[in-house]
């Protein structure tokens, strides 16, 4: 048996994986409302025949070979002990197991959408409790060091620690929470041009401009539209990005073009030899989060960036922008708000929604509250750390799709993308000489070039946090976050 074998198991399995995410992909964008029904027993079938061939004995065989293979170099050791590891995982579930906590999400999710629309915690409750009470159980199956919570986690961040994510934490409320505190203190900057009137298809032409300055590969791709934007891949040659336009709110379209942006040249940046491999796939949500936040903070809303696309702002949107200088438009992109609702919060106040998730889905975990606990501890955490007064559950515990789809152990990757994002572009500054320059003048190859060298075509070569220290030179290091924040709303708010 032969690491060739090996590569056509994997090929094979990959194909099936992103032949249901073309049909994912249509589900989201094209398909007729008709269609919901066999689209569901397609993606089924096919969710199927990928875990059958991914738990087949055969793989576990030449994978078992292989691992004591010498003659390997360090990549294929590294494939290897990677799909070993998820092969191994995949078979400590059972049948039963699997069939059971498919029919609990689908309860959980019906259940969720009602009680969302109807604002009423209990009808959602009760297949609530159930769920949570799989996922520890899973967490058991799976096994765990130090703290069960570490299972649900590294489904999404492998390797990382419950404790570190914690520490990560510690330092948001006790660094970012004071900041925060300051800024609105100030007097706020003007925004209310960003919520005239933006016709459509200007906005579109406008997102796919500003994709195309990033070198996107739109010969590897394409963006179509959906309510939720999303990037999904088909492999390297094919990397499909979304975006969603509001005619009343410019920022929308912005921040979705460039964030799924960065998400998709992670996608089109991996190892094309790699097709279906560890090495070929994008290391953990942390690190693709890194990319579409990097693209969209660090380098879309800096003052170099509008320097270079302000202009062309102006002669799509003439009226909107006519008496708005450059300077307004930067300050209106970095408005600095506590809010109520998680996915239209500014990049700081944004991480006390992720912390108030983490602290609650990491009690859930370990037994340490309970469901019917929920909206009470929700809202009193919301006045806690935003000094905000949550008017429903609707708009509170129920706002996220996330818990109703057993996705426990996710939200820290969204905080975890933007810290690392910090970390990484801090270091590109000091290694690409004039970056802000090359930024306000439109020219993101240099940039792109050093993702792609630095962070995208490795794939799952190295770790997260082993990828940080080589890129780095040390850990994921908060006070980067910091630094950049301090620096930049400083500056933006007058803060001595
Ligand atoms: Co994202």
């Amino acid at each position: 048996m032969s690491y060739k074998r090996y590569q056509e198991i994997m090929a094979k399995i990959a194909d099936v994986n992103y032949a249901s995410s073309v049909l994912s992909w249509d589900q989201e964008t094209y398909m007729p409302e008709k269609g919901a029904e066999t689209r569901a027993q397609q993606l089924s079938t096919l969710a199927g025949i990928s875990h059958e061939l991914s738990t087949a004995n055969e793989l576990g065989e030449v994978l078992e070979k292989l691992s004591n293979d010498a003659s390997l170099d360090a990549k294929q050791k590294k494939n290897i002990s990677e799909s070993l590891k998820d092969y191994k995982d995949r078979k400590k579930y059972s049948t039963a197991f699997v069939q059971q906590m498919s029919k609990s999400i689908s309860e959980c999710f019906q259940s969720w959408q009602k009680a969302k629309k109807e604002n009423n915690f209990s009808l959602y409750a009760p297949h609530l409790e159930k769920l949570v009470k799989l996922k520890r159980e899973e967490c058991e199956l799976l096994g765990y060091e130090n703290h069960p919570y570490n299972a649900m986690l590294n489904q999404y961040e492998p390797k990382a620690k419950t404790a570190d994510i914690e520490i990560l934490f510690k330092n948001v409320r006790h660094q970012l929470v004071d900041f925060v505190k300051k800024i609105s203190e100030k007097p706020q900057n003007n925004e209310a041009f960003m919520h005239t009137h933006f016709p459509k298809d200007k906005q579109w032409d406008f997102g796919i401009d500003l994709l195309k300055q990033m070198n996107y590969d739109f010969n590897g791709g394409r963006q179509d539209i959906s309510s939720h934007p999303f990037t999904t891949s088909f492999g390297v040659n094919d990397v499909r990005v979304t975006t969603r336009i509001n005619e009343n709110n410019l920022n929308e379209m912005i921040w979705s073009c460039i964030h799924e942006g960065g998400h998709g040249l992670y996608e089109q940046g991996l190892n094309a030899d790699d097709y279906g491999l560890p090495t070929g796939e994008a290391i953990s949500l942390g690190i693709h989060e890194s990319q579409s936040r990097l693209w969209e903070n660090n380098v879309g809303r800096s003052r170099a960036y509008w320097k270079a696309n302000y202009k062309l702002a102006q002669k799509y949107f003439p009226e909107n922008l006519k008496n708005v200088s450059e300077e307004d438009f930067y300050k209106a992109a970095n408005i600095v708000k506590p809010s109520l609702i998680r996915t239209s919060a500014d990049e700081l106040t944004y991480h006390f929604h992720v912390m108030i998730r983490f602290e609650i889905e990491k009690a859930l975990i370990e037994g340490s509250i309970e469901v019917k606990d929920l909206p009470s501890y929700w809202n009193k955490k919301y006045k806690e750390y935003l000094n905000i007064d949550v008017p429903n559950d609707s708009e509170g515990v129920l706002q996220d799709i996330h818990w109703s789809h057993g996705s426990f152990g996710y939200f820290p990757t969204y905080s975890l993308g933007s810290f690392y994002a910090a970390q990484f572009f801090a270091q590109a500054q000091k290694e690409i000489p004039n970056l802000e320059d090359l930024i306000s003048k439109g020219e993101m190859l240099p940039l792109l070039n050093w993702l792609r060298e630095k962070i995208h075509r490795f794939g799952k070569l190295y770790s997260a946090e082993e990828l940080c220290i080589k890129v780095t030179g040390e850990k994921l290091n908060f006070d980067h976050f910091m630094n950049y924040a301090k620096t930049k709303y400083g500056n933006l708010y007058n803060l001595s």
